[in-house]
């Protein structure tokens, strides 16, 4: 017998899918004030062919236990589910192990996004660079996954200056996480998924201004979704090789800070003028990029970054914005938007957009003219990714929730499509 009985609205029948059955659950869980939920049921007619609801159900109770209360001495026990039982009106006998699948699937996807909004809402001085790759460490060691640190000696080693360019300003040491999920043929090239991991960005010298300057913690949201993609990709399998490469700085405008006009020699060897110190996330994902093409060739790369404000002025906060170079990934990478459901709109990379970066001094400046800034910063990284086919994610406007909505704090976005592209054949 159940003692509380929540009816759940969840708009017109239209615009029903999976995405908003998740976010309908999440907001049901939320609003249970039991912290210590001892059975959650829900009833789902038809449930034998609606296994993505299965799956989305299950993710959307997972999700609704995620709390933004941190910190908080008191009052801050999330919401906790003890069991969570799916009732169905029709005969799943014969779908019962791909329901069940799909429901697991939920647990892990749920959990690990749940992984990328945590340490996206962790404070800059509760999370540096090698804090987040001590935690990184401890995910691979729980599920499998293949860790490497780089440290500043070993990045100056292998002439990441442009990286390296960007945390000097800061008493925190820069690093690079290299994770690896390797299950198949060794001569099977691997996919190589890379976030941005700014753990504060305050602008550097050309310093940011003080009001929302506190949201700028959340600019290691794309690398929190490549850490928590690669987490839920060995959990449940995924049979092709996946490499993960985190760069981890933070941006910060001390007396050793790296000044506008400064030339920094890149990985690849091409040479940047630095205008503005706060387009710091291409400097550290050109090191990045060029890394893997080197060491992996990749049979592509996708990068995922809080990038542009440019980008939020063209989407909003609904759809982040995406760009690639290659129809076959193109076609790979709306297959897997499409089944996670979430929100992206491709934009242009036309040549001539190149030419706002051409430098006098330098082989390329880091940041364009006054318009279209997510297009030149999308074309400042394809100077780093030579012919391998590349797929770039800014989603700076996505990362939270939009002020003033019922839901609030970090997303957790990305997480769900990494995953779809690992399993894409
Ligand atoms: N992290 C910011 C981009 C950002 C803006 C993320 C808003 C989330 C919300 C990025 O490092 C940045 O500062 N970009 C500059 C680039 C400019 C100097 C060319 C920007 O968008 O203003
Ligand atoms: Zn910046
Ligand atoms: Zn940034």
């Amino acid at each position: 017998m159940a003692d509380r009985l929540v009816l759940l609205g969840v708009g017109s029948k239209e615009d029903f899918d999976a995405g908003v059955l998740r976010t309908g659950i999440l907001k049901a869980v939320r609003h249970l004030k039991v912290k210590d939920l001892q059975r959650l049921g829900v009833y789902c007619p038809g449930v034998g062919e609606l296994s993505d609801e299965v799956q989305a159900i299950v993710e959307g109770a997972v999700m609704g236990t995620f709390s933004t209360g941190l910190y908080k001495s008191e009052n801050s026990e999330p919401v906790k589910i003890g069991e969570l039982v799916l009732v169905s009106d029709s005969d799943v006998s014969g779908l019962k192990n791909r329901v069940r699948n799909r429901a697991e699937e939920g647990l892990i996807l749920g959990e690990s996004i749940n992984l990328a909004r945590t340490l996206t809402y962790e404070p800059g001085n509760r999370l540096n660079p090698l804090g987040f790759a001590s935690r990184a460490s401890d995910i691979a060691a729980e599920c499998g996954l293949d860790l490497q640190v780089f440290d500043r000696k070993k990045l100056d080693k292998l002439g990441m200056k442009a990286l390296l360019g960007v945390a000097q300003g800061s008493t925190q040491p820069p690093c690079l996480v290299v994770l690896k999920h390797l299950p198949g043929p060794d001569e099977e090239k691997p996919i190589v998924l890379v976030g941005k991991g700014v753990t504060f960005d305050s602008g550097g010298l050309s310093l940011k201004p003080s009001a929302s300057m506190e949201e700028m913690k959340g600019d290691k949201a794309g690398a929190c979704a490549v850490l928590a993609a690669m987490q839920a990709i060995t959990k449940l399998q995924a049979p092709r090789n996946v490499v993960g490469l985190i760069p981890l700085v933070e941006n910060m405008p001390g007396g050793t800070a790296q000044r506008p006009g400064d030339v920094v020699e890149t990985f690849s060897g091409k040479t940047v003028e630095v205008i503005n110190t706060d387009a710091e996330g291409r400097l550290i994902l050109a090191d990045t990029l060029a890394y893997a093409v080197e060491s992996f060739s990749p049979e592509w790369i996708l990068d995922i970054a809080t990038l542009t404000g440019a980008c939020v002025v063209a989407l909003g906060h609904l759809r982040a914005g995406f760009f690639v170079n290659d129809t076959k990934l193109a076609e790979a990478f709306d297959r897997a938007a499409g089944r996670s459901g979430e929100k992206l709109w491709r934009l242009p990379l036309d040549h001539a957009y190149r030419k706002d970066l051409e430098s006098k001094i330098a082989d390329v400046k880091n940041v364009g003219g006054r318009w279209g800034g997510a297009i030149t910063a999308a074309k400042f990284l394809q100077e780093f990714v030579a012919d391998t086919p590349w797929c770039h994610i800014d989603m700076a406007g996505v990362e939270s929730f939009p002020a003033n909505g019922v839901l609030e704090g970090p997303t957790g976005f990305g997480v769900r499509t990494l995953f779809e592209l690992a399993f894409d054949r």
